[in-house]
């Protein structure tokens, strides 16, 4: 821990409120999709790992889960770009499944419009969007945001699941990374 907490600037969600919202956000939706069978759980990774372990255990109707892992390239590693591809696809049959994507955080929202366009051109039911963060200020593609945790600002955010060059994944907060910090390591 102290490794990465070299790096923190702000912690910006303790893991006190993440948890507090978490557990709202699974009681949410286990009430709508209360009377839905066959919901399916489709977390990316590598992000959504921490978020989907919490949230799941506040959904209280039968669901299965499923992963899908994406890479984008020609940008930098504190951004993504438009050319996402997948790297792990649904390892399940999703025809007439109501599928819910879990997601840590959008940006761009390239990353989602590329999955959720895929998706949705499959045989399935519904699709809805459960995000941890949301940064709108960076929105490129627009996303439809069913379920969301927190609205943040402009900030380069680590922990809780999102990596700070692919570490501390671990932390049980959102922290605001201090990139002078970052940059002189
Ligand atoms: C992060 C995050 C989202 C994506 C959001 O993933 O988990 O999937 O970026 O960015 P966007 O809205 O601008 O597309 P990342 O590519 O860092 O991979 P990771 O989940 O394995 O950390």
């Amino acid at each position: 821990m102290i490794d990465c907490e070299r790096y923190v600037k702000k912690v910006l969600l303790d893991e006190e409120t993440i948890q507090r919202r978490v557990a709202e956000l699974g009681a949410q939706i286990s009430a709508d999709y209360v009377d839905v069978d066959q919901l399916l759980l489709v977390c990316i990774l590598k992000g959504g790992i921490l978020f989907l372990s919490d949230l799941m255990r506040h959904i209280h109707v039968p669901h299965e889960l499923d992963f899908i892992a994406v890479s984008s390239y020609g940008v930098g590693v504190r951004s993504s770009s438009h050319d996402v591809r997948i790297e792990k696809d649904l390892s399940i049959d999703i025809s007439n499944k109501h599928l819910l994507i879990v997601e840590d955080i959008i940006d761009t929202g390239y990353t989602l419009d590329f999955v959720i366009s895929m998706l949705r051109a499959r045989s399935i039911q519904s699709l809805r969007l459960v995000t941890l963060l949301n940064k709108q200020a960076r929105r490129v593609a627009d996303i439809p945001l069913d379920y969301v945790g927190f609205h943040i600002d402009d900030h380069f955010v680590f922990g809780y699941g999102l990596d700070l060059d692919e570490r501390c994944r671990q932390l049980p907060y959102v922290a605001v990374a201090d990139l002078a910090a970052l940059d002189r390591s």
